[in-house]
């Protein structure tokens, strides 16, 4: 059955997979944007993506703004959603707390009272260190009592992004209890690229760890070989995002969007240095080790990592019972990762040239 959807992040990557998806089903779906000028160009994309991009629909908002700043006719439209799927973030290294809140939690705040309000379904996406509670617990996260955290204190041990989203995923289930209202939230690995098509978007980490590795910028391993980057294909989690999002028994629960073969970090850097036909690093860098050499003047710039980013690599393993329930429910399976990873490669290395050159013809591009 097709029902109405409203999609915030629709124009970013993993949305752009996820509008593909709604749309193929035929959903028809009001997309949330800062720039609705730019609905034609997304429609083209998500049509390449495999979507219906007569089933787009653009409405202008920012989740910044009070209301989302929507205009009366737009929440009229939105009204009609069965579900609002809250992919929107500020996605990026060097947030400060003030940036990464007014987006990142005031936002999501905003789009679940939007939810809340009209009794509909909220699909939130998260991520996976939220599953990770001996990390929460080690940047003074009580996960039975996340009032009580000093969140300043956790931004200044994480940074703004990562920061930012264990804020609002707490205040938002929070809000959506208060409110008695209906939310499912999706935890997924690091994104990478469609498993066929390889297609991932500029700016994604992926995008950012594969060009190191091509430029010669790997110099070591950071962390041990316990430590592990875990990985989701796009394909799987924008479907496990639209199978969740419509079963009534998802009610107020959570589910993991991760590959739990995903090789160690150094297996990984050998698949993808061999189809980027260069040596992997062999020798192991401690990560704590690697943070302090990123505080010299200069290096963090040089080398094109930010201490940050290095928080997703770890050694923890999850619990994927639910997970597994869930796949054999929905007759889902991860794609085959070597190939994802091999494609996702070929992808960037053909697709999408350093930022500053001209962008080249792509079959999937932004
Ligand atoms: N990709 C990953 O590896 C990964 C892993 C775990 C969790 N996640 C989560 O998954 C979600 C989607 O990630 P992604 O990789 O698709 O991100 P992305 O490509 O960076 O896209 C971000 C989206 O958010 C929109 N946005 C940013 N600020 C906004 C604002 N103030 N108002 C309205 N829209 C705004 C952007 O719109 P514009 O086009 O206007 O900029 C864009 O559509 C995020 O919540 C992210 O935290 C991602």
């Amino acid at each position: 059955m097709s029902v109405e959807c409203f999609v915030t992040g629709g124009s970013g990557f993993v949305g752009q997979h996820l509008l593909a998806r709604l749309t193929a089903t035929g959903h028809k779906t009001w997309v949330l944007m800062r720039n609705p000028e730019n609905i034609e160009r997304l429609r083209e994309q998500v049509g390449r993506l495999g979507g219906n991009p007569a089933y787009i629909h653009a409405v202008e908002g920012d989740i910044s703004r009070e209301g989302l700043g929507l205009s009366e006719a737009d929440q009229q439209c939105v009204s009609s959603a069965a579900v609002v799927f809250h992919l929107a973030a500020q996605f990026t290294w060097g947030l400060t707390i003030e940036q990464a809140r007014a987006v990142n939690v005031q936002g999501a705040l905003r789009v679940a009272r939007l939810a809340a309000s009209q009794r509909i379904r909220l699909l939130m996406v998260g991520g996976y260190m939220l599953q990770n509670l001996t990390h929460l617990e080690r940047i003074g996260i009580d996960n039975e009592h996340p009032e009580n955290t000093n969140w300043p204190a956790v931004y200044a041990r994480v940074g703004g992004y990562e920061g930012s989203k264990l804020e609002s995923h707490f205040a938002v289930i929070r809000y959506m209890q208060d409110a008695g209202a209906d939310y499912t939230i999706v935890h997924p690995a690091t994104v990478c690229g469609h498993s066929e098509s390889g297609h991932i978007l500029e700016g994604q980490p992926l995008v950012g760890l594969i060009r190191n590795l091509a430029l010669g910028r790997f110099k070591a391993v950071p962390g041990s070989a316990r430590h592990w980057l875990p990985l989701v294909s796009v394909d799987y989690l924008v479907t496990m995002i639209t199978c969740v999002a419509f079963d009534p028994s998802m009610a107020n629960r959570q589910v993991l969007a991760l590959y739990e073969h995903t090789p160690n970090l150094q297996g990984m850097l050998e698949q993808l240095a061999q189809t980027l036909e260069v040596k992997p690093p062999r020798r192991h860098i401690a990560i704590g080790l690697l943070k302090w050499l990123l505080t010299i003047p200069g290096l963090a710039a040089r080398f094109a990592i930010s201490a940050e980013s290095l928080n997703f690599i770890q050694t923890q393993r999850f619990d994927m019972s639910n997970s597994k329930k869930l796949e054999q429910k929905y007759q889902l399976a991860h794609p085959d990762m070597s190939r994802t990873l091999e494609n996702t490669v070929r992808y960037i290395m053909g697709y999408l040239p350093d930022r500053h050159a001209h962008s080249s013809e792509h079959p999937v591009g932004r």
